[in-house]
């Protein structure tokens, strides 16, 4: 079976198709960050726009690179939530009207869980159960995910994601939205820093997050601060620490209570470099780690096209014409 992924909840276009049998073929996505850079954010009417104006061409585009058709396609699995109501109205309305003109079924997906599974897009011998760090623009939630694919949230995020607050952050570094990959470049060309920040609820007795106040901690010392090149690169090095000693922390005592030993770390944050390479660093004949391809970490169709397939071999899929996308759909 051939599936067409469709990602368009906030300022990527994704597209992708998957094959039940050889697995991911191709993956296009249409990053808007260039018209929301000026803004500090994703303008949701502009974010709007370009999608609409993408969809079509990106997939001409990756069916003929493909030697497909649009006969090829026979399901089609687009985001439902969370994410910006105008951009998900958008691609839930193209995907709708596609499967129907082509007398196909759809599927709703769920971003946050389509993050989740992203990972075994390439890690073959990765399998449910496993425990869950996810960590994108919107949300960090820890859980554990059993072998029917349910999830039990542990803890989450009492205030900001970490996503947000990077790119917060980076906004008050005076660099670039998003923030993310900003104050990675920036982190990368020091190795250590003269800043102290607050490690927060690293020792709660919980599983939940708090980043507000490290948020605020930091703009607070940004302020005080002359920013030079150097400056930026200790303070980012030293926020990246912090947040990394949170979540590396929280997510291993997790994994000894449930006794988990898989741990996936997925979602738009779990690209940076150095949270990688830390918490590879806690690998051991107990502990796998796994986090998905650069390309299937933040947003994009091929994680749509994949949990597509898998609900689809369950029987879940959609056959009326209805559109419902909800912008605060939860795990
Ligand atoms: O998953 P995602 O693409 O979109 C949502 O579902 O929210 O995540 C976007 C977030 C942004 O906050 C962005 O700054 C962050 O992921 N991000 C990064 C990196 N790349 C993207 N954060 C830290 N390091 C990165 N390399
Ligand atoms: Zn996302």
């Amino acid at each position: 079976m051939i599936v067409l992924g469709i990602e368009s909840s906030c300022d990527e276009t994704g597209l992708a198709i998957f094959d039940e049998d050889k697995g991911l073929m191709d993956q296009i996505v249409s990053s808007q960050q260039h018209i929301h850079a000026n803004f500090g954010g994703v303008v949701p009417e502009l974010a709007s726009r370009d999608h609409v104006s993408k969809f079509v061409p990106l997939l001409e585009n990756l069916l003929s690179k493909n030697q497909l058709s649009l006969n090829n396609i026979e399901l089609i699995a687009y985001t439902n939530g969370p994410g910006l109501m105008g951009p998900l109205l958008t691609g839930a309305a193209f995907a709708k009207t596609l499967a129907w003109s082509l007398g196909i079924k759809s599927i709703e997906i769920n971003h946050l869980e389509a993050h989740i599974f992203s990972p075994m897009i390439t890690e073959s011998e990765l399998k449910p159960p496993f425990l869950s760090l996810l960590v994108s623009g919107g949300h960090t939630i820890l859980s554990s995910i059993n072998s029917k694919l349910t999830h039990n949230i542990l803890g989450q995020t009492l205030d900001d994601s970490v996503g947000e607050v990077f790119d917060k952050v980076a906004r008050n570094l005076g660099l670039s939205y998003p923030g993310g990959p900003e104050i990675s470049k920036f982190s990368s060309k020091t190795t250590n820093s003269s800043f102290k920040f607050p490690r927060p609820m690293l020792k709660s007795n919980n599983y939940n997050f708090s980043f507000s106040g490290l948020k605020t901690h930091v703009i607070n010392q940004i302020k005080k601060q002359e920013l030079t090149d150097s400056i930026i690169s200790e303070i980012s090095f030293e926020f990246e620490n912090s947040i990394s000693d949170v979540l590396i922390t929280k997510t291993l005592n997790a994994a000894a209570t449930t006794n988990i030993n898989n741990i996936v770390i997925s979602g738009g944050v779990s690209a940076n470099k150095r949270l990688r390479e830390r918490f590879n660093k806690e690998k051991n004949k107990d502990i796998s780690i796994f986090f998905p391809d650069l390309a299937f970490s933040t947003d994009n169709g091929a994680m749509i096209a994949y949990l597509g397939n898998l609900k689809y071999k369950k029987g879940e899929y959609d056959n009326s014409l209805y559109i419902e996308p909800n912008p605060s759909l939860s795990l």
